[in-house]
């Protein structure tokens, strides 16, 4: 149960700022060795986490380069970089590189103790070779209009490579971020999710704070920075990532079920 996905269709709910401060955490508390694998051409993560780069380009994955790095230490990050090279892989044959990209994590995922990956916002040929070579899925989402069609559609997803591809596909859980828990609306939101999907919403949420971009515009997690909002989020920040490393850890996952979608 080492690699993770952070993913969501959706764009803007906060995949990248997940992905980065998880790999943070699991470094900084756990003093794991953690791999991230940036395949958004945005490359945002990558911006986050650049003084752990010059380990290669995510892109390297998806071809028979070999792309393990040497040594992963204790309480240490290894960036594999966005490049908008990785934009023209949605026009590569899928059967040709997608196995490719399969093997790659597996040899990753023997040399660390996590492998993270963030995705881009589309369900193309990178978000479904993600599923394939994954473990777990975190699904992060907005409690904005449409949001619970939006779960529906991505549980769908979920089912649909977990049935086809990937069998050992588990969900770590969804998890509301930029929650604002003064608008009526979203804690309406929440409430309905919460009552349709209990197994799979994470029991906690994490709201809009400003010190989570200033953070990573500073290139360190939250709880580095000397402030009282920056307290107040990392408080939010850990409740989620102890309650996805269970999921992660657990004997028996949760794992997605038919009727589910
Ligand atoms: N809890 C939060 N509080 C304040 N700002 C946040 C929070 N979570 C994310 N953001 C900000 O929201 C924006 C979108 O977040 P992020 O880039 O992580 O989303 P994403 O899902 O990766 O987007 P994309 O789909 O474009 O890759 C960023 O500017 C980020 O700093
Ligand atoms: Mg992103």
């Amino acid at each position: 149960m080492s690699v993770l996905v952070i993913s969501n269709q959706k764009g803007g709910v906060g995949k990248s700022t997940l992905t980065v401060l998880f790999a943070h955490w699991l470094a900084d508390k756990h003093g794991a060795s953690v791999c991230v694998v940036d395949l958004d051409a945005q490359c945002n993560c990558s911006k986050s986490l650049a003084r752990f780069g010059g380990a290669g380009e995510a892109s390297s994955l998806f071809s028979t380069e070999p792309v393990v790095p040497s040594a992963a230490a204790p309480s240490s990050i290894t960036l594999l970089k966005g490049s908008k090279r990785l934009a023209d892989l949605e026009l590569a044959r899928p059967d040709a590189v997608i196995p490719l990209f399969r093997r790659q994590v597996a040899a990753l995922s023997k040399a660390y103790d996590f492998v993270l990956v963030d995705t881009p916002p589309a369900l193309g040929l990178r978000m479904s070779a993600a599923l394939i070579a994954a473990d777990a899925v975190l699904c992060p989402i907005e409690l904005e209009e449409y949001s619970i069609d939006g779960v529906t559609d991505m549980l769908k997803t979920l089912f649909g490579v977990q049935k086809r591809y990937n069998p050992r596909l588990r969900l770590a859980g969804i998890v509301a971020n930029r929650f604002n828990p003064h608008s009526v609306r979203q804690k309406a939101a929440l409430h309905e999710l919460v009552a349709n999907y209990s197994e799979f919403v994470l029991p906690a949420k994490i709201s809009t704070r400003s010190a989570i971009p200033e953070g990573l515009a500073a290139g360190v997690p939250v709880w580095q920075l000397a402030k009282t909002s920056a307290r107040d989020a990392s408080e939010e920040l850990f409740k989620v990532f102890e309650l996805v490393l269970q999921r992660m850890r657990a004997d028996v996952p949760v794992a997605l079920e038919e009727g589910a979608a």
